[in-house]
């Protein structure tokens, strides 16, 4: 019999849910909330962040949180070391963190990747054979692009005609089918109908996917309740900008499906010479293959926490209040125009993409920042189709393919004067041209 004592123990994984609305610590504060950046005649300004949707700063507890596990930070799922198994731990509480975050059903497979650019792919390398995806052309590319085979659909002009379009091309294909759909647009925040969305799908025998990259910072999502088959996400936009995103769904297919990376982790053994490999059957290990990047997982989970600490209602509040002043600030000068796929009144999160007459959208975010110190997003945002949609079809047309748009985003951290600073800005820019 062993004489060896285990006076080491590793804490136990927490795998019970997040409280569904949180209970009442105030909105944890973002690291640089005191930045000071240089503007033209050398002055320094405080910088207002409005660049949230491209990625956000990051959380107070999520940079202690990384703090914290760095003294003792070592190998994942290889090491007998008491900083190694600690470590494995720390990776796995994170697993279940984003697991109760999103409301996962307790089988779904939750999967670290680097990004939802990773996740939308991961998922694309293990569709089974001869599977379409029906996928609307207002879509991020990380979530129009990666399909071997793809049905497109065009925006559409209200959100029941989304459901009746996906409703229609499923009807109509073969095999098996995915619907992919984004739950708040990075172009223009607006919500879309997951919900009705995801039913269809299953009523014509197809999962969904949802990009929630820009939902999960804004709002609570659970994906039981919604009957989702996948969601990805992305740290960075999360407020952990640590290198780590996710894919969340179903095992079956990812449990099939090649592995994404081939090397050590993913295998349970490899044979000499001519004899292959025998690949992990669980998602989680056969996707991950390598070190994974468990500071990255950690800073996820750590946010997650803290979001669920703070409760949605806080932060939806505080976001609601400022987006509202923003848009009626950006209503109330004439020639700025904000982009909208369903009007002004639709739902949406924290993100307004607009134009302003007698500029184009780079002149306008380089002399916001060098003039004012503020920071936005110019371009197409990764939407070329749904950009190139929105601005065709704003007033007066669009006949420039160069065209584009800025971007304001906001998020925790934001305050009115950032968004006062904004309105004043463009006022000053309208009325200089
Ligand atoms: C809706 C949406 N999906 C996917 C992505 C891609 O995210 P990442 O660059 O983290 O892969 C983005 C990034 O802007 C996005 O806004």
């Amino acid at each position: 019999m062993s004489t060896l004592t285990i006076f080491n123990a590793i804490p136990a994984l927490e795998t019970t849910a997040a409280p569904a609305v949180a209970t009442s610590r105030p909105i944890p504060a973002v690291l640089g909330a005191d930045l000071e950046v240089p503007v033209k005649g050398g002055r320094l300004v405080g910088y207002a962040n409005l660049d949230y949707a491209a990625s956000a700063p990051c959380l107070e507890p999520v940079s202690a949180a990384v703090a914290a596990a760095l003294p003792a930070y070592s190998s994942v799922h290889r090491g007998a070391g008491y900083a190694s198994q600690l470590t494995t731990a720390r990776y796995e509480q994170a697993r279940h963190t984003v697991r109760a975050f999103v409301g996962a059903r307790t089988d779904d497979a939750v999967i670290f990747t680097r990004n939802t650019t990773d996740a939308t792919n991961l998922l694309a390398g293990c569709l089974p054979a001869g599977t379409t995806a029906v996928v609307f052309d207002t879509e991020h590319h990380a979530s129009l692009l990666p399909w071997e085979r793809s049905v497109r659909l065009a925006p559409p002009a209200f959100p029941g005609e989304a459901v009746r379009a996906a409703d229609e091309a499923l009807a109509g294909i073969e095999g098996p089918k995915l619907l992919v759909v984004t739950a708040a647009s990075n172009v223009t925040g607006e919500l879309w109908p997951i919900a009705a969305l995801a039913h269809i799908a299953h009523r014509h025998g197809a999962r969904i996917l949802v990009d929630a990259a820009q939902l999960v910072p804004h709002r609570r999502l659970n994906l039981t309740a919604l009957d989702l088959d996948y969601v990805a996400f992305s740290g960075h936009k999360l407020y952990a900008p640590f290198g780590a995103g996710v894919l969340i769904g179903r095992r079956d297919w990812l449990a099939e499906g090649e592995p994404y990376l081939k090397g050590g982790g993913a295998v349970r053994s490899v044979g000499s010479a001519g004899e292959g490999a025998e690949w992990h059957d669980d998602p989680e290990p056969r996707h991950e293959a390598g070190t994974p990047n468990v500071l990255g997982a950690i800073a996820l989970a750590a946010a997650c926490d803290a979001l669920t600490a703070t409760g949605w209602t806080a932060l939806v509040r505080e976001e609601e209040r400022l987006i509202a002043r923003l848009r009626a600030g950006l209503a109330s000068i004439e020639g700025v125009r904000e982009l909208s796929l369903w009007g002004d009144d639709h739902p949406r999160v924290g993100i307004v993409s607009f134009t302003v007459a007698g500029y184009s959208a780079r002149e306008v975010a380089e002399a916001l920042s060098s003039e004012y110190g503020i920071g936005v997003r110019d371009g197409k945002f990764c939407a070329h189709p749904f950009v190139r949609h929105l601005l065709e079809t704003a007033d007066g047309g669009c006949d420039d393919d160069t065209a584009s748009a800025v971007r304001a985003s906001i998020g925790i951290g934001s305050t009115q004067e950032h968004v006062d600073r904004l309105v004043e800005a463009l006022r000053d820019l309208v009325a200089r041209s």
